[in-house]
Parts: structure tokens; sequence; C-alpha cells
């Protein structure tokens, strides 16, 4: 079996949070080049969306492999140490612990990790995007597995007929829930819809039970119980065969919808597919951007990466991303633009409330019995 591991994490911005410095890149080349020598990877390739710095990298030792994660996280914290010399902006940002215990899960970085026998033609797509949050991925992988309108091959090719299942992670209460496609279509929109809480963390095909895809749905703010950079996910797709084409795994993204996450993570826009190249996120800190390198793998090795958004057919999508961008940052400072307090809870609203904490001032009467109604009928929820 193959594993296919992409494992991330933005250890420094430059300039700002818009883009990467190159040296962060080489530091980790260097890394993961002596760890394939060293026979523990059979292949990588080291890019990066933004400001976060993306190891995509192939082995043999299953998902999860300590050796694997510890490799990633050594490989964060000497490309931190470049940052730190070069003082980049946020150096260390998704280290959260001081020390690595096994499994980079929990500790900051994402991670999407895929385990496979390899086909005898094995096209996948790596999806990162900056400057969002993990739920970000839930309509395109909707679209992708479970939309006829999207996916040709969900009508007419035998192969995708039987449908897809879908895990999903509710990642307030830290469980999950699977959900058969298309006879549980109704049911899954009814969660995924709402992607700050339910996140769509792989898929799988239910003619054979292979992964399809998967997600990194890890949530920084919910692991360090404050804001420190958005989650700036990846995502991981096989094409073709029993999956759907490379063509229909593009097409969610010519729809540039609404995700969370820009400005301080705190508001709302649209992403937009972009070249490798124009992946540095400035208006507004974005709008936030979604990257899409493809590969064949051949016995282990990423033979690629082709640059998927590179292609004038997406240019529409990112005039209207640029022209939904417009609209959305007129709204300066109010909802929807900028994100519901229920979301803020998790940014940067905290500290503002513990600052004017003193200078509220408390309403009697009729009004504030009212209210009191409204609260704990809300609860019951
Ligand atoms: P080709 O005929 O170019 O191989 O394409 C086949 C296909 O299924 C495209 O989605
Ligand atoms: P990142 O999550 O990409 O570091 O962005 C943080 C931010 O606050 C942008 O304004
Ligand atoms: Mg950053
Ligand atoms: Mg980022």
């Amino acid at each position: 079996m193959l594993t296919l591991s992409v494992i991330k994490a933005d250890v420094g911005g430059y300039v700002g949070h818009s883009s990467m410095h190159p040296d962060l890149e080489s530091k980790a080349r260097e890394e993961l080049a002596k760890a394939q020598q060293s026979g523990l990877l059979i292949d990588f390739h080291v890019t990066h969306a933004g400001d976060d710095l993306q190891l995509i990298m192939t082995h043999e030792l299953g998902e999860d492999s300590t050796d694997v994660h510890r490799l990633a996280w050594e490989t964060f914290e000497a490309c931190t140490a470049v940052a730190k010399s070069l003082k980049l902006y946020g150096a260390g940002q998704d280290l959260l612990v001081d020390a690595f215990s096994g499994n980079v899960k929990g500790q900051g970085p994402g991670v999407a990790e895929m385990a496979f026998t390899e086909r005898p033609s094995e096209p996948v797509i790596v999806f990162m995007a900056d400057k969002t949050a993990a739920g970000a991925w839930n309509l395109p992988i909707y679209r992708m597995f479970a939309d006829p309108f999207n996916t040709a091959g969900l009508v007419i090719a035998p192969t995708l007929q039987e449908g897809f299942r879908f895990e999903v992670h509710d990642v307030m209460e830290n469980k999950r829930i699977f959900f058969d496609c298309p006879e549980d279509t109704y049911a899954l929109l009814a969660f995924i819809g709402a992607p700050a809480r339910y996140t769509l963390r792989a898929v799988y095909s239910r003619a054979n039970g292979e992964v399809a895809a998967v997600s990194s749905t890890q949530r920084l703010a919910l692991i360090a119980g404050r804001y420190v950079g958005k989650d700036d996910p990846v995502c991981v797709v096989r094409c073709q065969g029993n999956f759907p084409a490379v063509g229909v795994v593009l097409e969610p993204f010519t729809h540039p919808h609404i995700v969370e996450g820009w400005m301080r993570g705190s508001h709302c826009g649209p992403l937009m597919p972009c070249a490798l190249r124009d992946c540095q996120p400035r208006r507004f800190d974005g709008p936030p951007r979604v990257i899409g390198a493809g590969f064949q793998l051949a016995n282990g090795k990423l033979v690629g990466p082709v640059d998927m958004f590179d292609d004038p057919s997406f240019d529409e999508a990112r005039h209207t991303a640029s022209m939904v961008a417009d609209y959305l940052r007129r709204h300066g400072p109010f909802e929807p633009h900028r994100l519901p307090l229920a979301e803020m809870e998790y940014t940067t609203m905290p500290q503002l409330m513990k600052k004017l904490a003193d200078r509220w001032e408390s309403l009697d009467g009729k009004e504030a019995r009212k209210v009191e109604a409204v609260k704990s009928r809300r609860g019951r929820y």
C-alpha cells in the first residue's frame, strides 16, 4: 500500500501573511531530500499556498506514521528557525506546542493522508487553500461526488452510479457520521451546509470502498483556544476510473463560493481559484485562494505537478471572485462580510469583550425579561 501524506503549516509569512520566502521552501526540500535518501520517503514535493508551507510526501508507512509526522514537525521547526533569522511574520505560527508528541494532529499543522493500492494509472489532485477554514471544501467536494449537474459520470458512467460515502466530522463535539449518497443527500446537505461546525473529512467509493478524497479538518482556533491564523486547509482527490474525471473535480471551483477567513480570519469572501504563482493573497489579505497541484503517481513517484488552475477557462471565476470581493468589501466591518458573532468568538472578539466588560451597564425591566425568554429558547438547540 502506498500512502500519500500532505502535511502543512504556516511557519512564517513574507511579507506579512501574503506569501512565502524561498529560503523556507529550500530548507524544507533539503530536509525531505535527506528523508528520501534514508528510505523513509519514496518521493516528495514542496510548495506553498500563500504563507502556508506544503509538504506532499509518498511512503509505505500508512496514515498517522510517527516517523513521517516527526519528519514533518522537524522540517517545520527547521523552517521556523530560518523564518526567525529573517524575522518573517508570525514565525512558527502554526506550531502550537513546544515538543512533538507522536502525531502532528492537534499540534497545529493541517493533515490530509490516504493509503491505497496504486492503480495502473493514478491521477491525483492536491488542493491547497490560504486565508480560509477547514469547511471550505464542503461545497466543492459535495459537487464533485454527489451533484449530477457537476459530475457527468454520476449519470453516464457505470463505475460511478453506485454513488459515494461521505464522512462528516462535527468539529465542536469531536464526533463523526457517514452518509451514503444519493439516498442521504438531503441529510448530508443539512449538515455540511454549516461548514464552520460540520466538515467533510473523507469520501469513499461505494462500488469498492476505496478512499476517493480526504481533507484536513483541524481547526486551529479550537486547538489553540484563541485566534492564531486560519486553518488554510488541504484536500487530496483521486481522479478517473471509479472516481470523478479530472475535469469534473476542477469544475466546482468555477463558482467562487463564499468561505470564512480573509482578513484576520474574521470575514467571509469568495474562494478564488488561481495558478500557483498567483497564490499570494494581498488584497485585504485575500481574497481567499485555492490552488490545485495535479500529479500522476508512478510506483509512488510524484510525476508533476501540473498547475491545474493555470488555465484561461478559470479567468471568469477569478473575475467573479474579484467582483464579489469588491461588493463584500464595501460592507466594511458589517456582517455578513464580517463573520457572525458566534464565529468571532474563535477569532478576535473575546479580547475586545474583556476590555470593554466594565463599560456595559445592565438594563432592567420589560425588555430584559423578553431577552431572557429568547435566550432560554435559543439554549434548546
Ligand atoms: P479522452 O477521450 O481525451 O481520453 O477523454 C476521456 C474522458 O473521459 C474525459 O473526461
Ligand atoms: P493566515 O492564517 O494565512 O496566517 O492569515 C492570518 C491573517 O490574519 C490574515 O489577515
Ligand atoms: Mg500567516
Ligand atoms: Mg495562511
